[in-house]
């Protein structure tokens, strides 16, 4: 216990992520309550876009999550290894070397191309239980999965054999998140069409499901008992376009300290190519975190932080590790500033995306592993995590 509360000092002390599990878990129920018929996916991957895989895993299925979604493997295995049991499936194209790590450890594998199928074919033949697969269906993101049409015979030729289980059949929306939805409704009866075969032919598995949080969110969830979504249980937008609206909040705050406080003098830039230089004489503050930390260097001279509720602009380039902010008077040297989260005055994901040129999903999934994290639940720390050092642990109260 002692442990723990030095280490949560030592985190809170230095640049860190803090993760609202309570905010996760309310995020999660609009979800669940946006699709009432269906049971929810809480998609992981990418250690949780960003917010750490064990913890959100573990708090997704508290939270009534009835699977795990992650791209890879490995990150299968890192949940299998913290504790957790419940259905996990890896969604995209597996690593074929690690098809026996995975179906030891339980995992359901997406099958949507004859090398895989093949490869989990090969893996499987003899084993004591069968492979369990979900049948991707490639209705238009053209990236992985099977014909349409190839779909029902592929079914019924696994059907009688006994190393492979098929679990499930879904596929995936390209463009859910725009305005336009001609491409989502396309795909969608194309799916349903799938469906109805497998139906009609008494092939119809246990899972079916299509929806991301996109979809989940403009409703096109009908026809399915299982709907995934990674980015609007983060409580982040799919898109400028389809923003997740009242009832998400975001979950990550990033907060860094102040190294040190100095006078700028009027006609003196600061940091790499002087790219800011003072137009008089002002306070500027280090920051500790750049570019390695996940921060973009296009917020240089464009971005800001937030110094105690007050915009404090970035002066300068972002630097690998510091960056440089104009000082709000009471900024001392220790003070935490916050980088990005929901708070008043800081930059969201969104702002930061903008000013980058990218979307929400590319800057979460940035954050290096050398910013560790703190989970919270009624604004305590619950759990702590230093993914450099490949340690966590949960706080005893
Ligand atoms: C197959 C699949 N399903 C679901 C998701 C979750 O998508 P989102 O984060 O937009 O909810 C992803 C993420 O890219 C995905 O690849």
């Amino acid at each position: 216990m002692a442990e723990d509360e030095g280490i949560i000092t030592e985190i809170l002390a230095g640049t860190h992520a803090l993760i609202d599990l309570d905010a996760y878990t309310a995020n999660i129920q609009a979800l669940r309550a946006a699709a009432p018929h269906a049971e929810l996916m809480a998609v992981v991957k990418a250690d949780a876009y960003g917010h750490g895989a064990v913890y959100c895993g573990h708090a997704a299925l508290a939270a009534g999550c009835a699977w795990l979604g992650v791209a890879r493997i490995s990150e299968g295995l890192l949940l299998r290894s913290n504790g957790i049991s419940a259905p996990v499936l890896v969604l995209g194209p597996p690593n074929l070397a690690e098809i026996t790590r995975a179906l030891d450890a339980n995992l359901t594998l997406a099958v949507g191309s004859r090398s895989v199928l093949d490869a989990v074919l090969g893996v499987a033949a003899g084993r004591s239980s069968p492979a369990r697969v979900h049948i991707k269906v490639d209705t238009g993101m053209h990236r992985y999965g099977f014909e349409p049409h190839e779909v029902c015979d592929l079914f019924a030729r696994l059907q009688s054999h006994a190393d492979i289980a098929v679990d499930g059949v879904f596929t995936h929306f390209a463009r859910a998140d725009e305005r336009d939805l001609a491409l989502t409704d396309r795909q969608v009866a194309v799916f349903s069409d799938v469906v109805a075969s497998l139906e009609a032919a008494g092939l119809l598995p246990r899972w079916v499901h299509q929806a991301n949080s996109a979809g989940i969110l403009i409703g096109r969830t009908a026809g399915s008992n299982l709907v995934r979504s990674g980015i609007a249980t983060y409580g982040l937008d799919p898109s400028d376009e389809l923003p997740a609206g009242p009832n998400f909040t975001p979950i990550m705050t990033v907060r860094a300290p102040v190294g040190r406080r100095f006078t700028l003098p009027r006609g003196e830039g600061v940091a790499y190519g002087w790219t800011y230089v003072a137009p008089e004489t002002e306070e500027d503050a280090v920051v500790a975190i750049g570019y390695a930390d996940g921060l973009p260097r296009q917020l240089a001279n464009r971005g800001w932080f937030s110094a105690n509720g007050e915009r404090a602009p970035i002066h300068g380039r972002v630097c690998m590790d510091q960056t440089i902010i104009g000082a709000p008077p009471g900024l001392a040297e220790g003070d935490l500033v916050t980088v990005f989260g929901p708070e008043r005055g800081a930059m969201s994901l969104n702002d930061i995306a903008a000013i980058a040129g990218t979307n929400n999903y590319e800057i979460a999934t940035r954050l290096m592993a050398r910013v560790p994290r703190i989970y919270l639940q009624g604004g305590t720390p619950v759990a702590w995590e230093q993914p450099l050092l490949g340690k966590r642990g949960y706080c005893r109260s």
